[in-house]
């Protein structure tokens, strides 16, 4: 009932705003990449116990060019079995790290592929089945950039001019570590915290200048939607989205990012005054009956110099190959249940509760659900109207583009017009993609909020 649902996403403390925004490292293809438990002060003066990649709890961020081949190898140094999945790289399927294919405490195992799709930011994060949504949580993620010629020509900002965000939201013990372990409300509604991290902190700020800055956001939470907005009111151009740049920008005041899914924003600071501080935050919404009544600020920036703004928006964006809905073989319909509704489900006795299913199955790892022939182009259609809750669902193995909503918001959100791994379907609402399968093997697909997805509403596909 809602008042339950609304007592499973609590309120957010705001912090201070007084810590630096950390600022991943950066790593090339050829970088490895090691899990395990890492010392990291989410709340400054409050290093506490995290897991993480390598030597912080935000795993590196890699810059790779597309078309080099990249080896990354990795080493499992946790007490239990995990594997990296690279959410939005289109890479071979025994590269994606799908739950099939873990990697066991103690060993190592490098993931290689070469990447041919656009220039786009993707990230990582491990995906072993009813773990995911821990793992995650207590801090095993970074980001993957992948870099072009079409891209760089646009001259959009970079170096100094280019931040790339990671947003979460976690709940921490006194001592300031984040603490997972979510009731079944919970895992109905998706494990939500009270503090904000951003880059693996706390209410950071950052110094900025006069000029237009390119973000470039994840939302790595769980099962918390942001309507993005920036606390000055000033609008901002959507550039880009999951699978890269939009073919031409998109001017908004707001926008909804749910987990799984990233953002290329420019924004211009270059009229604020000197000395002036402007937040990124999350306006409040409405449409969910568990999140989206509060607003609450991200992460500050304080406008500390004047710079000329070099910035010019260029002319025209690279061309987006449009896939045809009429070039395509086959539509297929997934209905989403989450348990009040669910049509049925409980069959998965590892599962936790098995509430959370698609077209009535919850995962099963030995089962193929859906056959798909390589290179076809199809339309699949998640419909959501019988759901109480947001499901952002995610496809592994490809790239989609999303064609239609109905039964809700009836329009694409500005950052839908472009290459999409994850489209959030709202309570009520279908939502119609079409994708082109292009790798062959065996993936999932499933809903990104990390509680559903290790509850069991993730299905396998197979494409040969
Ligand atoms: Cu980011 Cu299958 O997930
Ligand atoms: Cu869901």
């Amino acid at each position: 009932d809602m008042a339950e649902m609304s007592a499973v996403a609590p309120t957010i403390q705001e912090g201070a705003f007084t810590t630096p925004l950390p600022l991943m490292k950066t790593v090339a293809e050829g970088a490895s990449l090691k899990a395990g438990t890492q010392t990291h002060a989410i709340v400054p003066g409050k290093p506490a116990s995290a897991l993480g990649y390598n030597d912080s709890m935000m795993g590196p961020t890699f810059r790779v060019e597309r078309g080099v081949p990249v080896t990354i190898p990795f080493t499992n140094s946790l007490t239990e079995e995990t594997n990296i999945h690279w959410h939005g790289l289109v890479v071979p399927a025994n590269m994606d790290g799908h739950p099939d294919q873990l990697v066991k405490a103690g060993q190592s195992f490098a993931y290689s592929f070469t990447l041919d799709q656009p220039a786009a930011m993707a990230w990582y994060h491990p995906h072993p089945h009813m773990q995911t949504g821990k793992q995650v949580y207590m801090g095993l993620a970074g980001l993957f950039i992948v870099d072009s010629p079409e891209e760089r020509a646009l001259k959009l900002p970079s170096g100094e001019f280019e931040l790339p965000l990671v947003i979460q939201d976690k709940r921490l013990s006194a001592a300031g570590a984040p603490v997972y372990n979510p009731t079944m409300p919970e895992i109905m509604v998706g494990y939500m915290g009270d503090t904000i991290v951003v880059n693996g902190v706390n209410a950071p700020f950052h110094p900025v200048a006069t000029r237009t800055y390119r973000l470039r956001l994840l939302n790595g939470s769980n099962g918390r939607i942001y309507n993005l907005a920036l606390s000055n009111g000033d609008a901002f151009h959507v550039i880009g989205s999951d699978g890269g740049l939009l073919p031409a920008p998109e001017r908004v005041s707001s926008l909804l990012l749910a987990p799984g899914e990233r953002v290329d924003l420019l924004v211009d600071f270059s009229k604020a005054a000197l000395n002036s501080e402007v937040f990124l935050q999350s306006s409040a919404f409405s449409g969910v009956g568990s999140q989206g009544s509060q607003t609450f600020k991200l992460v500050k920036f304080m406008v500390n110099r004047s710079e000329a703004d070099p910035f010019k928006m260029p002319a025209s964006f690279p061309a987006l190959t449009t896939l045809s809905p009429a070039s395509t073989a086959k539509t297929r319909k997934f209905a989403i249940g989450d348990a009040m509704h669910g049509a049925g489900g409980h069959s998965n006795k590892k599962s936790m509760a098995g509430m959370h299913t698609i077209n009535g199955k919850t995962y099963d790892a030995a089962r193929i659900d859906e056959s798909v022939a390589l290179n076809s182009t199809e339309i699949w259609e998640f419909d959501n109207s019988m759901g109480d809750e947001p499901h952002p669902m995610h496809l592994h193995g490809t790239l989609f583009q999303v064609v239609g909503r109905s039964g809700g918001r009836d329009s694409l959100m500005a950052h839908e017009k472009g290459w999409k791994d994850t489209v959030l379907v709202m309570p009520k609402e279908t939502v119609r993609v079409i994708v082109r399968f292009q790798r062959s093997g065996k993936f999932v697909f499933h809903c990104h909020n990390l509680e559903h997805e290790d509850d069991g509403m993730m299905l396998n596909y197979e494409v040969k």
